[in-house]
């Protein structure tokens, strides 16, 4: 995601269910003390409206994000007294600097990115001190990954889209049943103590353009594809989502698109006695 000032503009949906979860755990962010990531921050205009306010006045917040077009955004346009923002990938090597430094992690809409999720967990996992917290929300399914993958397969668009496996999200590339009890056994595995794991249904309703704005504003693949393919790639990508078969969950009346997709939602600790 290389475009800040296009997510900007488009991040209605992010925008509410992130204000939900906040709002949901406010609760427990008003306990968190000294030092919190954001891991995925983006355009940083949502750590700093929501996350932030919501957080003890004397927490340090650190938006972290693997773009530096991102990261740029946000350090002109969102920062802020005790908000800061770094580059970095929660699927790399995480700099030693950074490692048990936090007491609370969040991430929101960004961890169905990264190819290997339980290693962005372990990173997790790496940079909160012992009784930390994490808090993070991210897509399990979305008809719009399904679309990736079918469109991957017009020999017009396979030359730019011959990874469009690596941007579905994990639990939707392995067709898991439960998705819930995935995640779990996961954050189990790693160490976490679980304080709350959850899948929701969700929608959203759009009008076309919209739609189209936001899908180019998360799109992977639109920066490879020539200029001049543009809008019939993005023409062909919209029919691929609203051609899915009945089992994929969406409705579509004249302008208005109501779309559902699910999130998983989990709330972790790392033991007092983990290192
Ligand atoms: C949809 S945006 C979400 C931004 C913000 N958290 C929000 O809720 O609106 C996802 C962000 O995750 C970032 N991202 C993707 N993969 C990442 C990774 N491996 N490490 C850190 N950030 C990543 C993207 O660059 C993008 O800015």
């Amino acid at each position: 995601m290389e475009m800040p000032e296009k997510y900007v503009k488009a991040n209605a949906m992010p925008r509410r269910d992130v204000l939900d979860i906040i709002e949901e755990f406010s609760p427990e962010l008003s306990q968190i003390q000294d030092k919190c990531i954001d891991i995925g921050s983006g355009s940083g205009d949502i750590t700093k409206d929501l996350l932030l306010p919501l957080l003890p006045h004397d927490v340090e917040v650190v938006g972290a994000d693997i773009s530096q077009a991102m990261v740029n955004y946000a350090r002109k346009n969102n920062s802020k007294e005790r908000l800061s923002y770094i580059v970095l990938d929660i699927e790399g090597k995480m700099p030693n600097e950074q490692i048990g430094q936090y007491d609370c992690v969040t991430s929101f809409y960004c961890l169905h990115w990264p190819y290997d999720l339980s290693h962005a967990f372990e990173n997790i996992f790496k940079l909160l001190r012992p009784n930390g917290k994490g808090l993070v929300m991210f897509l399990g399914y979305h008809c719009l990954f399904e679309a990736y993958m079918r469109i991957s397969q017009n020999p017009r668009y396979e030359f730019y889209l011959q990874d469009a496996h690596r941007y579905v999200p994990h639990f939707q590339r392995k067709m898991c049943k439960n998705m819930r009890a995935s995640l779990r056994e996961m954050l189990e595995d790693i160490g976490f103590e679980i304080l709350h794991c959850s899948k929701r249904e969700n929608s959203y309703q759009y009008n076309n353009q919209s739609f189209r704005d936001y899908i180019i504003s998360v799109n992977p693949f639109i920066n490879q594809i020539p200029d001049d393919m543009k809008d019939e790639f993005m023409d062909n990508l919209i029919s691929e989502i609203l051609n899915q078969d009945v089992s994929t969950p969406f409705s579509n009346k004249n302008d208005e698109l109501i779309l559902k997709y699910y999130l998983l939602i989990a709330y972790v600790k790392k033991p007092q006695s983990a290192t």
